[in-house]
């Protein structure tokens, strides 16, 4: 890169680069660990941040040595949602405004697994960023909500429409509606995140998996995340006839040769991702 990046964890070599002032970025081997940091602000998603995280994402998309990502918080909040203050001051059709949701709307364009490690709140535009994600791990402090109707507008990245998928009319429309948080415990029981886990390891539980799921052939994980996404737009026929497509696709792949091989042959797989 021709640019001089002060900060050391700075990975964007696009011109546009905005050093990631508000998003730290770490790798460790195969999974890239994404922590949002604005903590003064509770992470509210700023313009600048988001622009940061969707940046990062794409890029950490791109790099061969990443297959899993991670986006956190840290241990005390996750997102308290968009930034109120710079909001305030825009109009309905504020070019900025615009601007910000189509870097956020990349985030749902990431071809990797992300996963999300959610503890403290996750409120408006930060719960639709965890339901953005693949896969959620909460700690036991983490609480979801779509408060956005307190300031007179509704979520605006996804909040009506993935939270009803997931929870279904009557839990979404009282979220939605009352503004209402929900516990890591009820959001577990509900279907809204995987695992709940102590604070402490709220990490390493989420680092775990990834490291699991990064030791899979990548054409074959990214090709299933894929078919699983399709499922919101599709009718079922389509949905099918998507994931046979895929799968017929997955032959074509080496890492298709040698795990099959490799399992008669009684050894572990070696992936290439190819
Ligand atoms: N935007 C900007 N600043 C925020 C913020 C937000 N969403 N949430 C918190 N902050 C700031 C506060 O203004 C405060 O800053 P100062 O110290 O400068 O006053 C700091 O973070 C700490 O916040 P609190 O003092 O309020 O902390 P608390 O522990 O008493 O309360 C909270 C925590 C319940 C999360 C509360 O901060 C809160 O309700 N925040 C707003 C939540 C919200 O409404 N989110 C939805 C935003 S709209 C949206 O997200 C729409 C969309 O995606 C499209």
């Amino acid at each position: 890169t021709t640019l001089n990046h002060p900060l050391p964890w700075c990975i964007c070599k696009s011109s546009d680069c905005m050093e990631f002032a508000n998003v730290i970025v770490e790798k460790d081997n195969s999974v890239a660990v994404l922590t949002l940091n604005r903590p003064q602000q509770l992470n509210a998603l700023s313009y600048d941040l988001v622009k940061d995280l969707s940046l990062a994402m794409q890029e950490l998309d791109r790099d061969d040595g990443v297959r899993v990502m991670i986006v956190t918080g840290g241990e005390k909040v996750f997102a308290a949602g968009a930034d109120i203050k710079e909001m305030a001051e825009r109009g309905p059709f504020d070019a900025r405004i615009q601007e910000r949701l189509a870097y956020r709307d990349r985030i749902n364009h990431i071809a990797k697994p992300v996963i999300a490690a959610v503890s403290g709140f996750a409120l408006g535009g930060g719960c639709e960023l965890a339901m953005s994600c693949d896969i959620i791990i909460a700690s036991e402090t983490a609480r979801f909500g779509q408060p956005e109707v307190n300031l007179g507008i509704i979520p605006g990245s996804g909040g009506t429409q993935r939270l009803t998928r997931t929870l279904g009319k009557y839990r979404a429309m009282e979220m939605v509606l009352a503004g209402e948080t929900m516990s890591a415990a009820d959001a577990e029981r509900l279907g809204l995140v995987n695992h709940v886990v102590p604070v402490e390891v709220l990490l390493d539980e989420a680092k775990n998996l990834a490291k699991k799921i990064a030791a899979k052939p990548i054409l074959a994980v990214k090709a299933a995340k894929e078919a699983v996404l399709r499922s919101a737009n599709t009718a079922l026929d389509e949905g099918l006839e998507f994931e046979r497509k895929s799968f017929y696709l997955l032959f074509a792949s080496e890492d298709r040769q040698e795990g099959m091989r490799a399992f008669l042959e009684k050894r572990k797989p070696d992936f290439k991702g190819r």
